[in-house]
């Protein structure tokens, strides 16, 4: 279990004061901090097709980036190189135990667990993050500098697929020590560099932007034939000049538009699918040996069995007058209202015993869909 200190500040206070406001040193933000994993591990993973990884390097001030899988790591040099691996918490339950200590912030904002390792003077640079994160020191040392977000920050493109800024003005410059952490709103600049070997675990958020918002809404309409209205004009008047599209008819093709994202249960369906859905690769091992729903309500009648959820799972529900949909990995469930506290188990922990759900044993459909996903791999029972 990892314990989180922001500071000595309550959650709340530090979601007051600078969740998306502004940077934070927290000084031993975890005390006695140990690594959940070591760097040859962590080159382990780079080497796996469906784990995302890259090393970027600056020798003699020269930018690379590389891509993985890597087959060997040739170009992590002692010096001036990071290797960084996305998602780690998909595939190492250690390090996803880093995460449970965020989970303040709702499930859908958080979406996951990068890990680095910096040989001394490695680091990717000045840049800017569309989201929030928070950057653990593990072992080692790193020095880095934050400001705030600043208007006229000149981009550069040092090579392919790295962003950076120019320089940059710092509100913060610390060297990290193994436990401390950095919160980065989204938007401001920021450059870590090694000062001896080091492992930084950076907890990144979701923010969907419009685009991508209105893009997969769209999707979602196609895929379910919705949001056919089409514009119609009865009221339609003669007028002096058939060229132009008139102030009113963009309101009636606003509101049109707006109509679609106004009906709330196809919007929350949309909602709960996508949100639901890991951007990375899960590792989802399907049982073979099915249980059935009475092997499951036997587990929940025993003592001390733990029902635990793969790294990576993304659960939310939401809550309708008279139902509720949740939602895992793209698929919505309805439920009445009555399971909202056993639904709440699946959503806001990532583990959960025996005892904490034996009031839900008579929820048979609850039962069966908690008997699907054991089955289907994304919970397993120890
Ligand atoms: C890193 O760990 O090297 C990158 C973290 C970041 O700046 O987002
Ligand atoms: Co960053």
């Amino acid at each position: 279990m990892y314990q989180l200190n922001i500071n000595n500040l309550s959650h709340s206070e530090f979601l007051e004061k600078y969740w998306q406001k502004k940077p934070l040193l927290i000084k031993a933000g975890f005390e006695n901090f140990q690594d959940p994993i070591s760097a040859e591990e962590l080159a382990g993973l780079a080497m796996e097709e469906n784990i995302e990884s890259r090393i970027i390097t600056n020798q003699d001030d020269k930018w690379d980036a590389h891509h993985g899988p890597f087959e060997d790591f040739s170009l992590l040099k002692p010096t001036h190189s990071t290797l960084l691996v996305q998602a780690v918490d998909h595939w190492h339950p250690e390090a996803a135990e880093i995460l449970e200590a965020f989970r303040f912030i709702p499930n859908w904002r958080i979406d996951d667990l990068m890990i680095s390792f910096s040989s001394p003077k490695g680091g990717v640079g000045p840049h800017l993050d569309q989201y929030d994160v928070f950057i653990i020191q593990g072992e080692g040392k790193r020095h880095w500098r934050v400001g705030m977000p600043q208007p006229k920050l000149k981009e550069v493109i040092p090579c392919n697929s790295l962003l950076q800024i120019e320089n940059f003005e710092a509100c913060i410059d610390v060297v990290l020590e193994p436990g401390d952490i950095l919160y980065i709103p989204p938007s401001c600049p920021h450059e870590g560099y090694a000062v001896e070997n080091a492992i930084n675990y950076s907890v990144g958020f979701r923010a969907p932007n419009q685009t991508d918002m209105l893009s997969s809404f769209a999707d979602h309409l196609i895929d379910n034939e919705l949001g056919k209205r089409r514009y119609s004009d009865p009221q339609l008047q003669l007028r002096d000049s058939i060229g132009e599209i008139q102030e009113d008819e963009l309101s009636n093709i606003q509101n049109l538009l707006l109509d679609v994202i106004k009906d709330k249960d196809s919007l929350k369906t949309w909602l709960g699918r996508t949100m639901s859905e890991a951007k990375h690769e899960l590792d989802v091992a399907p049982i073979e040996d099915k249980y059935t729903c009475d092997d499951i309500i036997d587990l929940i009648s025993q003592e001390d069995i733990n029902f635990v959820r793969i790294g990576g799972l993304r659960a939310l529900y939401q809550v309708n007058r008279d139902s509720i949909i949740f939602s895992y990995q793209g698929e919505n469930t309805i439920f009445p209202l009555e399971m909202l506290q056993s639904i709440q188990l699946l959503t806001d922990y990532s583990f959960i015993t025996s005892d904490q759900l034996k009031s839900s044993i008579n929820f048979s459909l609850f039962i069966e869909t908690l008997t699907k996903i054991i089955n289907e791999g994304y919970w397993y029972v120890e």
